[in-house]
């Protein structure tokens, strides 16, 4: 009988690697579980030269990375608006040589008893089916995000989309679960399109055919946070995994206790660690970080309203500006007004990539201006941060929606980018309303904690995770 040995297959994206090598991290820790984890040529070469996590690997010994190339010219960027060629070139380049190496290892023996992919590719399907072997599904966002895409079909059918109209505060009750909640601007980006024929929406409707087909579908979310969704989801499918936040679940398990300044990192971007130093001199819960992840741009116009925002507020902040994520800042010779810049040598920071959980876990973080991306929402929310949202695209417009109306764990400022708003967003979250936003945020923090402690709702889907894993064998 084979050995339990599962092939995770993550989209090529900062996020996702992220998160899936979390989860492989956590599956080696029980040592009779195999993992080959396939990287892009690209995302490897950069896990290479950023971080130890070839070291940390090194020491699983039923750990193997694989890499394929993700079919995009070296020099092709890999940002958001990118996204679809990114999808495309795995379709194209990486999923015929998938395949080839899940047929191959089936018959030698390292054969692959279960495949781990991201929840977007449909053609996993196949060959979990060709190979005769379990196919789960890992979705990296959040359900509640997944959830409107899923709703994309009959959005559609009921005349919902494309909007009839420029209203896009228009309630939207076409979504289960949602009503009431979900405006137009709240819906995943792509549906203010007013085409329908474009490669997103066939990909979502795709989507939703094949993820029923799975055995099973692994969320990082946790039941306190997403019971209601989860519930939607388990009539649909009724195997779920619902085992985040995974960076928490990580630290619980490496260190038996939750420490929030272990090393999780899985950047494929430089950390510049200097900006804990410049952290430890502010004053406890005074400080707004301010960062879009790894794809979100933002103009030079939008980019300097943020900064005449955040100086006219008067809060410190420590801003991720990620090289390329300005649009034209570059052409401009990096050309800024002075008063912006000596403004914020009194009481701000400018990296160009940061630590981000280490940052989040720092006493001094008061506050998080975010683009939404369920990674940084997940973060926040594990370390009781509010959250000022300023979504960029597809699920974090429904991410944002939920941190704002029903978590209440901060203000949802989509759609909006003007220095006076985002001033009078930064004051309302890190000076009028701190106390209330904190403790919101600290009793939401406890449930996430306490859902990957032993006998959490988390802990208790991992266990059942690793125990079904163990037995696919075949
Ligand atoms: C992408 C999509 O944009 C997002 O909508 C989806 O939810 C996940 O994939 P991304 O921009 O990568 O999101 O954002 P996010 O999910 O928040 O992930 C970013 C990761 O990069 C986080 O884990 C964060 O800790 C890390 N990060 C970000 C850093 O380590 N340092 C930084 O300076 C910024």
């Amino acid at each position: 009988m084979a050995v339990p040995h599962v092939f995770i297959f993550p989209l090529p994206l900062q996020g996702t690697v992220n998160c899936m090598l979390k989860l492989a991290e956590l599956l080696c820790l029980h040592q009779e579980i195999h993992i080959t984890f396939i990287n892009t040529e690209y995302i490897h070469q950069r896990l290479m030269n950023y971080t130890d996590v070839l070291v940390r690997f090194e020491k699983y010994p039923n750990f193997k990375f694989v890499t394929v190339p993700d079919g995009l010219p070296e020099d092709n960027p890999r940002n958001g608006d990118q996204i679809g060629k990114i999808i495309e070139g795995v379709e194209k380049v990486s999923s015929p040589l998938f395949r080839e190496m899940v047929m191959m290892t089936t018959t030698n023996y390292c054969t692959p008893t279960c495949l781990i992919v991201d929840g977007i590719f449909s053609f996993a399907v196949d060959i979990a089916k060709e190979a005769k072997i379990p196919l789960l599904y890992f979705d990296t966002i959040s359900p509640c995000s997944l959830w409107t895409y899923l709703a994309v079909p009959k959005l559609i059918e009921d005349g919902e989309i494309p909007f009839k109209g420029n209203d896009l505060d228009a309630l939207v009750n076409g979504v289960a679960g949602m009503e009431g909640v979900m405006r137009r601007r709240d819906l995943p980006s792509f549906c203010r399109t007013p085409d329908l024929d474009i490669p997103i929406i066939k990909l979502v409707i795709k989507q939703g055919k094949h993820i029923v087909q799975a055995q099973g579908l692994i969320f990082n979310t946790f039941e306190d946070l997403e019971g209601p969704i989860l519930s939607q989801f388990r009539a649909l499918c009724p195997n779920i995994y619902a085992i985040g936040p995974l960076h928490t679940q990580m630290k619980a398990n490496l260190s038996s206790q939750y420490l929030p300044n272990t090393p999780t990192s899985n950047s494929i971007w430089k950390e510049d660690m200097s900006c804990i130093d410049w952290l430890n001199k502010q004053p406890n819960k005074s400080v707004l970080f301010v960062s879009i992840g790894s794809l979100a741009t933002m103009s030079k116009a939008q980019f300097l309203e943020f900064w005449y925002g955040l100086v006219n507020s008067k809060t410190r902040f420590l801003w991720v500006q990620r090289p390329g994520s300005i649009i034209g800042l570059e052409d401009d010779n990096n050309n800024v007004p002075m008063e912006l810049v000596k403004s914020t040598k009194e009481r701000g920071c400018i990296i160009s990539w940061a630590p981000q959980e280490k940052v989040l876990a720092h006493p001094s973080i008061g506050g998080f201006l975010t683009h939404s991306g369920w990674n940084s929402t997940l973060e926040s929310i594990v370390e009781g941060v509010p959250m000022i949202c300023w979504p960029y695209f597809v699920d974090q417009q429904v991410n944002s929606r939920y941190v704002g109306e029903v978590w209440k764990l901060g203000i949802d400022m989509k759609d909006v980018c003007d220095r006076a708003t985002i001033e009078r967003m930064v004051i309302q979250v890190m000076d009028v309303e701190k106390i209330e936003f904190l403790e919101k945020a600290k009793h939401m923090s406890d449930l996430a904690i306490a859902s990957v402690g032993e006998g959490g709702s988390s802990y208790q889907d991992l266990d059942r995770l690793i125990e079904d894993i163990r037995l696919m064998r075949i």
